[in-house]
């Protein structure tokens, strides 16, 4: 059954649950009619924007009409023609009056560019629309089962002379809906993905970086939704682009009240030459619609992206749990202490070894030695290969840190090649992180960049890659910021593509969270921030936009380096298990009982990690002193959150929602506390007194803790769905073993099965 109709000037494209309708009007000018649920062909007049007179203030398009483009939705903006909302493409020319030309549909795939685009679309649809001096063609991929559209246009200069193209956006949408809100992502290192809420009104709303990179500082991704729209209920729209550059979207709200939204590269500062019959290709946007509120909004991003965007081998497929040396160790390490600390965490069944930065060349800080490939054999006498050899041994997988997009002028590199740095020659050089990016417009810098990765992965037998960026890109145009990232995607292509190894992006944490990377990388370091309680904010908020599997998280040392906040080993594995998992902490560092603790996580994760890497996510319950996250495979796995306790707290409730009806098991993960946490209090226990200080206590607390207790609850899907009551949590009153211990920023995770009928 075909799903993008074409009939009689209408095109309606039905995904499983979302259509999305536009038609040629009398003007040959293509005119969106809807976005949302699912809709029939003949709703089309029904839904078309009525013209049954003519607005005092509009310019209109043909003398005796009521036809204005100011009040008509478009499915791209026209320019200079009485459209005031937002242009979608800017030249030289100042006018453009696109009309329709011609269509074609065909089955699977198009792909006209060597961007990175999704796959697997059942369907795709181009339409081409012309004007005097330009052809669009607006190419709308198809993705039935996970309610996605994508969309990019291919403008062509069917002039005779050059046309400088200024701005070009990937789609331009307008909704007619009303009371809309923009959630959009902005943030900083170490601070990512803060959500924001933003009433739309009329004028217009940016969601743009401009740093070279998608960036922390706004991700690309965002949701327009109903000003009711909730978690569960509701409707919303989601964007994002396949796109790890410089990105702009608007929001324009215009006094008829059409909301345009605008997205693509970003076009301050962009001049493209196009000459007689050149192509521009724009990055794919990727569009979806529910009307079941930003959970199942995010569900079908989850879903596609899993799907249509994560190739290769470790598509769909388990992420290992890794053990990474940088917060253990940072530059200061041997081959004797890497593989002490490889050697414990092959104890605690970790299955993957990263070595990350401070290996090569002269780098035993971040001032030199980006850019060469030769191994500190101070450090690692034998080099990477003896290394990783070792670590094979182990039964383990070898991984290793890389930044190959960058130099540090104290390098060889830079000393060989100044000129493959992008620098200023006339302004004084600015550095970040002591570095400077590679010049990767030039095939002779992407060729060396190819060369050196291959030749280690080959040489050393390396199983993963974490690929870094550290630094933003400054002082260059528009254009050459696309072809910066056209040059990284050809190098990522080229090592990648045929390759096993499984690659995790990063950039100084999640500066380059997008679904671009994510063509090539199956998971992305979500941030230099491993604070648990600042994890569960930013895990939570990339939850709007991506998978669970897409997420690098790890447990890490407490106090943390992000914040000095101390979290109990229990909440920063409970917060670590919602990802890819992995510790990053010296593990020779810790006492028996948190070994012991660390031992049983990852046998824990290792049970449910299909759950937890692949399995549906909701957000559950979010206040400011509570988070509740669930997600759910065969089985379900709820993780509670606490910030602050407080004393006399009233009773609590584990809410569990999307269960088929029947009858539940629901069991905690039982979790060992240090005794050192009950201060003066375990000699109200104790038969004898001590110094709680002493130690005694400091000695015992190494071997053995306090155990939660395992609780334990039967309940049907229809009690779950309401919130079951818990055991009381710890007050000053007293304690007994039915007593919940979560502490501050503690957690629980309860473990949700279905009865089976003999039981
Ligand atoms: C960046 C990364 C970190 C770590 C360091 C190493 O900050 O985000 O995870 O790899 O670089 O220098």
């Amino acid at each position: 059954m075909k799903n993008i109709i074409y009939d009689d000037g209408v095109f309606l494209l039905n995904t499983k649950n979302t259509s999305y309708c536009f038609k040629v009007n009398d003007y040959l000018h293509l005119e969106h009619v809807h976005y949302g649920n699912r809709i029939e062909i003949n709703d089309v007049d029904a839904l078309t924007l009525k013209r049954s007179i003519a607005y005092g203030d509009s310019v209109l398009y043909e003398q005796g009409s009521q036809y204005c483009l100011d009040a008509t939705c478009l499915e791209y903006g026209n320019v200079g023609r009485g459209d005031f909302k937002e242009d979608s493409i800017l030249t030289n020319i100042n006018i453009a009056d696109f009309k329709f030309e011609d269509y074609e549909i065909v089955d699977g795939d198009v792909d006209p560019a060597n961007l990175p685009n999704a796959y697997g679309a059942d369907e795709t649809l181009k339409v081409t629309l012309i004007d005097i001096n330009l052809q669009l063609d607006l190419y709308y991929g198809l993705f039935y089962e996970t309610d996605v559209i994508t969309r990019r246009v291919v403008v062509t200069n069917v002039s005779n002379n050059s046309i400088h193209l200024n701005k070009v956006m990937s789609m331009c949408l307008d909704l007619t809906q009303d009371d809309l809100m923009l959630l959009d992502f902005t943030g900083a290192w170490s601070n990512e993905v803060n959500k924001n809420e933003k009433k739309i009104q009329t004028g217009t709303y940016v969601v743009s970086s401009n740093t070279g990179f998608s960036s922390n500082r706004t991700n690309p991704g965002f949701i327009i939704k109903k000003g009711h729209t909730d978690e569960f209920h509701g409707e919303a729209w989601g964007f994002n682009l396949i796109y790890s550059g410089s990105h702009y979207s608007s929001i324009n709200k215009n006094d008829k009240g059409i909301v345009r939204i605008n997205s693509g590269i970003n076009y301050i500062n962009f001049d493209y030459e196009l000459n007689k019959d050149d192509s521009f290709y724009t990055p794919v946007v990727v569009l979806t619609y529910s009307d079941g509120g930003l959970n199942e909004l995010s569900h079908h991003f989850h879903d596609f992206i899993n799907e249509n965007i994560v190739r290769g081998t470790y598509k769909k497929k388990e992420r290992p749990i890794l053990i990474n040396s940088w917060e253990a160790y940072m530059f200061d390490y041997n081959k004797r202490k890497l593989l002490a600390l490889a050697n414990k965490a092959k104890d605690l069944g970790i299955e993957l070894f990263v070595l990350d930065d401070g290996w090569f060349s002269t780098r035993n800080d971040d001032t030199s030695g980006l850019g060469d490939y030769n191994v500190n054999k101070k450090k690692l006498p034998g080099g990477i290969k003896a290394l990783s050899n070792k670590i094979h041994e182990l039964d383990m997988k070898f991984g290793l840190w890389v930044e190959p997009e960058a130099i540090n002028p104290d390098s060889d590199l830079y000393r060989a090649h100044p000129d493959w740095a992008i620098e200023d020659n006339e302004y004084k050089t600015l550095y970040e992180r002591n570095e400077l990016l590679l010049d990767l417009t030039k095939s002779e810098v992407r060729d060396y960049i190819v060369e050196n990765i291959n030749k280690l992965i080959e040489d050393n037998n390396i199983d993963y890659i974490k690929w870094d960026m550290n630094r933003q890109l400054i002082g260059v145009s528009g254009k050459y910021d696309y072809e910066y990232i056209k040059g990284l995607y050809e190098v990522l292509d080229r090592i990648f593509k045929d390759k096993d190894v499984l690659f995790e992006s990063c950039s100084s944490g999640g500066n380059r969270f997008d679904l671009g990377m994510l063509c090539y990388s199956p998971q992305i370091w979500s941030s230099d921030d491993t604070d648990a309680i600042e994890r569960i904010k930013i895990q939570k908020n990339l939850s709007y936009l991506y998978p669970l599997s897409t997420m690098g998280a790890h447990v890490s040392a407490s106090p943390s380096t992000a914040v000095l906040r101390k979290t109990p080993l229990n909440t920063r594995f409970n917060v670590a298990c919602f990802g890819d998992l992995g510790y990053e902490l010296d593990l020779n560092n810790l006492s028996s009982l948190e070994i012991n603790e660390i031992k049983k996580q990852v046998e824990f994760y290792k049970q449910h990690r299909q759950t937890f890497q692949y399995g549906k996510f909701y957000r559950v319950e979010s206040s400011d002193n509570k988070e509740s996250f669930e997600v759910k495979l065969d089985e379900t796995i709820v993780g509670k959150f606490r910030k602050l306790m407080n004393s006399s707290v009233g009773f609590d409730t584990l809410k569990v929602i999307d269960l088929k009806d029947g009858m539940y098991d629901i069991t905690s993960r039982p979790f060992s506390i240090n005794i050192e946490t009950f201060g003066h209090l375990i000699n109200f226990v104790l038969p004898f007194k001590v110094n709680t200080e002493g130690l005694l206590v400091k000695e015992v607390s190494k071997y053995k803790g306090l155990d939660s207790k395992q609780e334990h609850y039967v309940a049907s899907s229809n009690a779950l769905k309401q919130g079951i009551k818990l055991n009381n949590l710890y007050i000053s009153s007293g304690y007994n073993e039915d007593v919940r211990l979560p502490l501050d920023f503690g957690s629980e995770l309860y473990l949700i099965k279905e009865k089976k009928d003999n039981e």
